[in-house]
Protein backbone atom coordinates (compact mmCIF):
# COMPACT_ATOMS: atom_id res chain seq x y z
CA UNK A 1 0.00 0.00 0.00
CA UNK A 2 2.91 2.15 0.26
CA UNK A 3 2.53 3.39 -3.31
CA UNK A 4 -0.78 5.70 -2.02
CA UNK A 5 -0.33 9.18 -1.84
CA UNK A 6 -1.01 11.68 1.26
CA UNK A 7 -4.79 11.54 1.87
CA UNK A 8 -6.63 14.84 3.39
CA UNK A 9 -10.07 12.69 5.60
CA UNK A 10 -12.63 14.82 6.59
CA UNK A 11 -14.95 12.80 9.18
CA UNK A 12 -18.33 13.17 10.76
CA UNK A 13 -19.09 11.89 14.41
CA UNK A 14 -22.76 11.74 15.37
CA UNK A 15 -23.80 8.28 16.92
CA UNK A 16 -24.71 10.05 20.10
CA UNK A 17 -25.00 13.49 22.03
CA UNK A 18 -21.50 15.20 20.34
CA UNK A 19 -21.84 16.46 16.92
CA UNK A 20 -18.10 16.56 15.83
CA UNK A 21 -16.14 17.17 12.50
CA UNK A 22 -12.14 16.12 11.99
CA UNK A 23 -9.57 16.58 9.51
CA UNK A 24 -6.81 14.54 9.33
CA UNK A 25 -3.90 14.37 7.03
CA UNK A 26 -2.11 10.84 6.51
CA UNK A 27 0.23 9.07 4.55
CA UNK A 28 0.66 4.94 4.65
CA UNK A 29 3.03 4.02 7.60
CA UNK A 30 3.73 7.84 8.53
CA UNK A 31 2.31 9.85 11.28
CA UNK A 32 -1.34 11.23 11.18
CA UNK A 33 -1.80 14.82 11.33
CA UNK A 34 -4.86 16.36 12.82
CA UNK A 35 -5.54 19.27 10.97
CA UNK A 36 -8.64 19.95 13.17
CA UNK A 37 -10.85 18.53 15.57
CA UNK A 38 -14.36 20.65 16.27
CA UNK A 39 -16.66 19.37 19.05
CA UNK A 40 -20.30 20.91 20.07
CA UNK A 41 -21.27 19.06 23.13
CA UNK A 42 -25.01 18.89 23.90
CA UNK A 43 -24.59 18.44 27.35
CA UNK A 44 -26.28 20.90 28.55
CA UNK A 45 -29.54 20.24 25.94
CA UNK A 46 -29.73 17.04 27.73
CA UNK A 47 -29.01 18.21 31.21
CA UNK A 48 -32.60 18.90 32.30
CA UNK A 49 -33.98 15.43 31.01
CA UNK A 50 -30.72 13.66 32.94
CA UNK A 51 -30.02 11.70 30.05
CA UNK A 52 -29.87 12.14 26.27
CA UNK A 53 -33.26 12.35 24.18
CA UNK A 54 -32.53 10.49 20.58
CA UNK A 55 -34.83 13.31 18.93
CA UNK A 56 -33.04 16.19 20.81
CA UNK A 57 -29.70 14.87 19.81
CA UNK A 58 -30.49 14.44 15.89
CA UNK A 59 -32.20 17.89 15.39
CA UNK A 60 -29.31 19.33 17.35
CA UNK A 61 -26.76 17.39 14.90
CA UNK A 62 -28.42 18.64 11.90
CA UNK A 63 -28.83 22.26 13.31
CA UNK A 64 -24.71 22.53 14.10
CA UNK A 65 -23.33 20.88 11.32
CA UNK A 66 -22.69 22.65 8.27
CA UNK A 67 -21.17 25.47 10.66
CA UNK A 68 -19.11 22.81 12.21
CA UNK A 69 -17.90 21.35 9.06
CA UNK A 70 -16.97 25.15 8.00
CA UNK A 71 -14.97 25.67 11.13
CA UNK A 72 -13.44 22.82 10.85
CA UNK A 73 -12.12 23.71 7.42
CA UNK A 74 -10.98 27.12 8.07
CA UNK A 75 -8.70 25.35 11.13
CA UNK A 76 -7.58 23.13 8.99
CA UNK A 77 -6.77 26.34 6.84
CA UNK A 78 -7.93 24.31 3.52
CA UNK A 79 -10.80 24.05 1.34
CA UNK A 80 -13.92 21.52 0.60
CA UNK A 81 -11.56 20.77 -2.55
CA UNK A 82 -8.58 20.14 -1.19
CA UNK A 83 -10.35 16.68 0.85
CA UNK A 84 -9.55 13.58 -0.89
CA UNK A 85 -11.59 11.26 1.39
CA UNK A 86 -14.73 11.52 3.24
CA UNK A 87 -16.27 9.46 6.02
CA UNK A 88 -18.75 8.85 8.91
CA UNK A 89 -19.22 6.90 12.08
CA UNK A 90 -22.01 4.28 10.88
CA UNK A 91 -22.64 2.94 14.30
CA UNK A 92 -23.22 1.76 16.92
CA UNK A 93 -25.24 4.56 18.24
CA UNK A 94 -28.80 6.11 18.16
CA UNK A 95 -30.18 5.59 14.55
CA UNK A 96 -31.68 9.19 14.28
CA UNK A 97 -28.50 10.60 15.41
CA UNK A 98 -25.97 8.38 13.21
CA UNK A 99 -28.17 9.29 9.91
CA UNK A 100 -27.19 13.37 10.17
CA UNK A 101 -23.88 12.22 10.43
CA UNK A 102 -23.61 10.13 7.50
CA UNK A 103 -25.72 11.54 5.67
CA UNK A 104 -23.99 14.66 5.20
CA UNK A 105 -21.00 12.67 4.65
CA UNK A 106 -22.12 10.52 2.11
CA UNK A 107 -23.74 13.75 -0.08
CA UNK A 108 -20.18 15.64 0.48
CA UNK A 109 -18.33 12.36 -1.18
CA UNK A 110 -21.09 12.50 -3.54
CA UNK A 111 -20.72 16.14 -4.96
CA UNK A 112 -17.54 15.87 -5.07
CA UNK A 113 -17.20 12.20 -6.53
CA UNK A 114 -14.48 11.14 -3.64
CA UNK A 115 -14.88 8.33 -2.02
CA UNK A 116 -16.77 7.69 1.26
CA UNK A 117 -15.69 5.48 4.01
CA UNK A 118 -18.36 4.12 6.97
CA UNK A 119 -16.42 3.61 10.00
CA UNK A 120 -17.36 1.60 13.24
CA UNK A 121 -17.62 3.81 16.65
CA UNK A 122 -15.75 1.77 18.89
CA UNK A 123 -12.95 1.03 16.28
CA UNK A 124 -12.50 4.71 16.52
CA UNK A 125 -12.47 4.28 20.22
CA UNK A 126 -10.10 1.30 20.10
CA UNK A 127 -7.77 3.02 17.80
CA UNK A 128 -7.49 6.56 19.70
CA UNK A 129 -4.47 5.82 21.72
CA UNK A 130 -2.40 5.40 18.89
CA UNK A 131 -3.46 8.04 16.65
CA UNK A 132 0.18 9.95 17.12
CA UNK A 133 2.15 6.84 16.34
CA UNK A 134 3.07 5.78 12.85
CA UNK A 135 2.06 2.21 13.56
CA UNK A 136 -0.88 0.68 15.80
CA UNK A 137 0.71 -2.18 17.52
CA UNK A 138 -0.53 -5.86 18.16
CA UNK A 139 -1.73 -5.08 21.56
CA UNK A 140 -4.83 -5.26 24.01
CA UNK A 141 -7.94 -2.63 24.12
CA UNK A 142 -10.16 -1.70 26.69
CA UNK A 143 -12.80 0.53 25.61
CA UNK A 144 -14.49 1.83 28.23
CA UNK A 145 -17.39 4.39 27.31
CA UNK A 146 -21.14 5.27 27.61
CA UNK A 147 -22.51 2.40 25.91
CA UNK A 148 -19.27 -0.34 26.12
CA UNK A 149 -17.32 -2.04 27.58
CA UNK A 150 -14.66 -3.73 25.43
CA UNK A 151 -12.13 -6.35 25.56
CA UNK A 152 -10.34 -6.40 22.36
CA UNK A 153 -7.32 -7.91 21.17
CA UNK A 154 -6.18 -6.16 18.34
CA UNK A 155 -3.69 -8.45 15.59
CA UNK A 156 -3.30 -5.40 13.61
CA UNK A 157 -5.51 -2.71 12.30
CA UNK A 158 -8.75 -4.40 11.14
CA UNK A 159 -7.53 -7.57 12.48
CA UNK A 160 -9.52 -7.75 16.02
CA UNK A 161 -10.53 -10.29 18.22
CA UNK A 162 -13.35 -9.54 21.24
CA UNK A 163 -12.45 -11.09 24.11
CA UNK A 164 -14.70 -9.71 26.57
CA UNK A 165 -17.53 -7.20 26.82
CA UNK A 166 -20.39 -6.69 29.61
CA UNK A 167 -23.34 -9.17 30.03
CA UNK A 168 -25.34 -6.13 30.96
CA UNK A 169 -24.65 -2.40 31.87
CA UNK A 170 -21.60 -0.35 29.98
CA UNK A 171 -19.33 0.48 32.73
CA UNK A 172 -19.95 4.50 31.86
CA UNK A 173 -23.92 3.53 31.94
CA UNK A 174 -22.86 2.51 35.35
CA UNK A 175 -21.32 5.81 36.57
CA UNK A 176 -24.27 7.34 34.79
CA UNK A 177 -26.59 5.85 36.36
CA UNK A 178 -25.43 5.61 40.31
CA UNK A 179 -24.61 9.02 39.69
CA UNK A 180 -28.26 9.27 38.92
CA UNK A 181 -28.87 7.89 42.09
CA UNK A 182 -26.74 10.12 43.70
CA UNK A 183 -28.83 13.40 43.10
CA UNK A 184 -25.63 14.13 40.94
CA UNK A 185 -26.08 16.06 37.71
CA UNK A 186 -25.89 14.32 33.97
CA UNK A 187 -23.54 13.02 32.80
CA UNK A 188 -22.49 11.01 36.39
CA UNK A 189 -18.73 10.03 35.02
CA UNK A 190 -17.12 13.11 35.58
CA UNK A 191 -19.49 13.71 38.55
CA UNK A 192 -18.64 10.83 40.83
CA UNK A 193 -14.96 11.35 39.93
CA UNK A 194 -15.29 14.62 41.70
CA UNK A 195 -17.61 13.33 44.82
CA UNK A 196 -14.77 10.28 44.62
CA UNK A 197 -11.89 12.39 45.41
CA UNK A 198 -13.69 13.64 49.00
CA UNK A 199 -14.49 9.70 49.88
CA UNK A 200 -13.27 6.77 51.68
CA UNK A 201 -13.25 3.98 48.58
CA UNK A 202 -13.36 1.38 52.12
CA UNK A 203 -16.41 2.39 53.27
CA UNK A 204 -18.86 0.07 51.61
CA UNK A 205 -17.58 -3.02 50.14
CA UNK A 206 -19.70 -3.34 46.73
CA UNK A 207 -19.39 -6.06 44.76
CA UNK A 208 -16.50 -6.66 42.09
CA UNK A 209 -18.67 -9.13 39.85
CA UNK A 210 -17.79 -12.34 37.43
CA UNK A 211 -14.08 -12.24 39.00
CA UNK A 212 -14.03 -16.46 39.04
CA UNK A 213 -11.56 -17.89 36.91
CA UNK A 214 -10.40 -16.54 33.70
CA UNK A 215 -13.85 -14.67 33.37
CA UNK A 216 -13.46 -11.80 30.41
CA UNK A 217 -17.04 -10.60 30.58
CA UNK A 218 -17.84 -7.67 32.42
CA UNK A 219 -20.88 -7.13 34.48
CA UNK A 220 -22.09 -3.66 36.23
CA UNK A 221 -26.02 -4.24 36.65
CA UNK A 222 -25.29 -6.05 40.40
CA UNK A 223 -22.70 -3.41 41.44
CA UNK A 224 -25.54 -0.54 40.32
CA UNK A 225 -28.24 -2.66 42.71
CA UNK A 226 -25.69 -3.24 45.45
CA UNK A 227 -25.00 0.92 45.43
CA UNK A 228 -29.09 1.04 45.31
CA UNK A 229 -29.54 -0.93 48.40
CA UNK A 230 -27.15 1.11 50.01
CA UNK A 231 -28.44 4.11 49.93
CA UNK A 232 -32.18 2.53 50.77
CA UNK A 233 -30.62 1.26 54.28
CA UNK A 234 -28.44 4.13 54.86
CA UNK A 235 -30.06 7.71 54.25
CA UNK A 236 -27.11 9.15 55.86
CA UNK A 237 -24.40 7.57 53.55
CA UNK A 238 -21.95 10.12 52.26
CA UNK A 239 -22.01 10.82 48.78
CA UNK A 240 -18.64 11.30 48.85
CA UNK A 241 -17.65 7.95 50.32
CA UNK A 242 -20.37 5.36 47.93
CA UNK A 243 -18.86 7.71 45.08
CA UNK A 244 -15.08 6.40 46.21
CA UNK A 245 -16.32 3.04 46.92
CA UNK A 246 -18.07 2.41 43.41
CA UNK A 247 -15.65 3.67 41.47
CA UNK A 248 -13.28 1.61 43.90
CA UNK A 249 -14.90 -1.41 42.54
CA UNK A 250 -15.17 -0.31 38.85
CA UNK A 251 -11.95 0.18 38.77
CA UNK A 252 -10.92 -3.44 40.22
CA UNK A 253 -12.42 -5.43 37.89
CA UNK A 254 -11.30 -3.34 34.46
CA UNK A 255 -7.45 -3.41 35.64
CA UNK A 256 -7.78 -7.22 36.99
CA UNK A 257 -9.86 -8.60 33.10
CA UNK A 258 -7.52 -6.39 31.41
CA UNK A 259 -4.49 -7.64 33.20
CA UNK A 260 -6.27 -11.25 32.07
CA UNK A 261 -6.57 -10.67 28.82
CA UNK A 262 -3.09 -9.13 28.23
CA UNK A 263 -2.21 -12.66 29.63
CA UNK A 264 -4.30 -14.53 27.47
CA UNK A 265 -3.58 -12.06 24.59
CA UNK A 266 0.46 -12.63 25.24
CA UNK A 267 1.11 -8.87 24.70
CA UNK A 268 2.80 -6.50 26.42
CA UNK A 269 0.86 -3.54 25.76
CA UNK A 270 -2.62 -2.09 26.92
CA UNK A 271 -4.52 0.63 24.88
CA UNK A 272 -7.00 2.35 27.24
CA UNK A 273 -9.89 4.44 25.41
CA UNK A 274 -13.39 5.83 25.84
CA UNK A 275 -14.87 8.13 27.79
CA UNK A 276 -14.34 6.51 31.34
CA UNK A 277 -10.80 6.09 30.79
CA UNK A 278 -10.86 10.08 31.25
CA UNK A 279 -11.33 9.01 35.31
CA UNK A 280 -8.26 9.33 36.93
CA UNK A 281 -8.62 6.75 38.79
CA UNK A 282 -8.96 4.09 36.04
CA UNK A 283 -5.94 5.62 34.57
CA UNK A 284 -3.84 5.70 37.55
CA UNK A 285 -4.56 2.05 38.93
CA UNK A 286 -4.25 0.55 35.21
CA UNK A 287 -0.96 2.67 35.11
CA UNK A 288 0.51 0.72 38.13
CA UNK A 289 -0.40 -2.41 37.31
CA UNK A 290 0.76 -2.27 34.04
CA UNK A 291 4.10 -1.00 35.08
CA UNK A 292 4.31 -3.98 38.14
CA UNK A 293 3.36 -6.53 35.42
CA UNK A 294 5.90 -4.93 32.95
CA UNK A 295 3.56 -3.64 29.72
CA UNK A 296 3.36 -0.64 28.43
CA UNK A 297 0.34 1.59 28.43
CA UNK A 298 -1.01 3.82 25.90
CA UNK A 299 -4.27 5.75 26.35
CA UNK A 300 -6.19 8.65 24.53
CA UNK A 301 -4.83 12.27 24.71
CA UNK A 302 -8.20 13.41 27.07
CA UNK A 303 -9.49 15.30 24.04
CA UNK A 304 -9.53 11.76 22.26
CA UNK A 305 -11.30 9.52 25.03
CA UNK A 306 -14.80 11.31 24.87
CA UNK A 307 -16.23 11.42 21.18
CA UNK A 308 -14.66 13.68 18.52
CA UNK A 309 -13.84 12.64 14.97
CA UNK A 310 -10.34 12.79 14.85
CA UNK A 311 -10.68 8.98 15.95
CA UNK A 312 -13.58 8.30 13.31
CA UNK A 313 -11.05 10.07 10.70
CA UNK A 314 -8.22 8.05 12.06
CA UNK A 315 -9.71 4.67 11.96
CA UNK A 316 -11.10 5.46 8.19
CA UNK A 317 -8.01 6.93 6.84
CA UNK A 318 -6.51 3.37 7.81
CA UNK A 319 -9.18 1.61 6.43
CA UNK A 320 -8.66 3.51 3.54
CA UNK A 321 -5.13 2.81 3.42
CA UNK A 322 -6.17 -0.69 3.54
CA UNK A 323 -7.59 -0.50 0.06
CA UNK A 324 -11.33 -0.14 1.73
CA UNK A 325 -14.25 2.24 0.71
CA UNK A 326 -17.85 2.03 1.42
CA UNK A 327 -21.16 2.39 -1.28
CA UNK A 328 -22.92 5.49 -0.97
CA UNK A 329 -26.21 3.49 -0.21
CA UNK A 330 -24.90 1.17 2.79
CA UNK A 331 -27.20 1.86 5.55
CA UNK A 332 -26.07 2.81 8.97
CA UNK A 333 -26.28 0.26 12.23
CA UNK A 334 -27.48 1.03 15.10
CA UNK A 335 -26.02 -2.02 16.70
CA UNK A 336 -22.95 -2.58 14.89
CA UNK A 337 -20.83 -5.22 17.03
CA UNK A 338 -16.79 -4.71 16.57
O1 LIG B 1 -16.94 7.47 24.86
P1 LIG B 1 -17.98 8.39 25.31
O2 LIG B 1 -17.76 9.87 25.18
O3 LIG B 1 -19.34 8.12 24.59
C1 LIG B 1 -19.78 6.86 24.22
O4 LIG B 1 -19.37 6.37 23.15
O5 LIG B 1 -20.56 6.31 25.01
O6 LIG B 1 -18.27 8.01 26.83
C2 LIG B 1 -19.20 8.70 27.61
C3 LIG B 1 -19.19 8.09 28.99
C4 LIG B 1 -20.30 8.60 29.89
O7 LIG B 1 -20.94 7.50 30.48
C5 LIG B 1 -19.56 9.43 30.94
O8 LIG B 1 -20.18 9.45 32.20
C6 LIG B 1 -18.23 8.72 30.99
O9 LIG B 1 -17.95 8.39 29.66
N1 LIG B 1 -17.18 9.57 31.56
C7 LIG B 1 -16.57 9.32 32.73
C8 LIG B 1 -15.67 10.39 32.96
N2 LIG B 1 -15.77 11.25 31.90
C9 LIG B 1 -16.70 10.73 31.05
N3 LIG B 1 -16.70 8.30 33.60
C10 LIG B 1 -15.95 8.33 34.71
N4 LIG B 1 -15.10 9.33 35.01
C11 LIG B 1 -14.92 10.38 34.17
N5 LIG B 1 -14.07 11.35 34.47
ZN1 LIG C 1 -17.97 6.81 22.17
Amino acid sequence: MDHLPVAVFLAIESSCDETAVAILRGEPGEITEVLASEVASQIEEHREHGGVVPEVASRSHSLCLNELVEKALTTAGIGMGTVDVFGATMGPGLASSLLVGSTAAKAMSCVSGKPFVGVNHMEGHLLSPFMDKTKVPPHVGLIVSGGHTLLMQVRRAGDYVRLGTTRDDAAGEAFDKVGKMLGLPYPGGPEIEKAAQNGNPEKFAFPRSMMQGGELDFSFSGLKTAVLYTLQKNRDAKTEDVAASFQAAVVDVLVEKTMRAAKLARTDIVGLSGGVSMNKAVRDALSRRCAKEGLELAVAEPDACTDNAAMIAFAGLLRFFAGISDPLDGDIDPNLKL
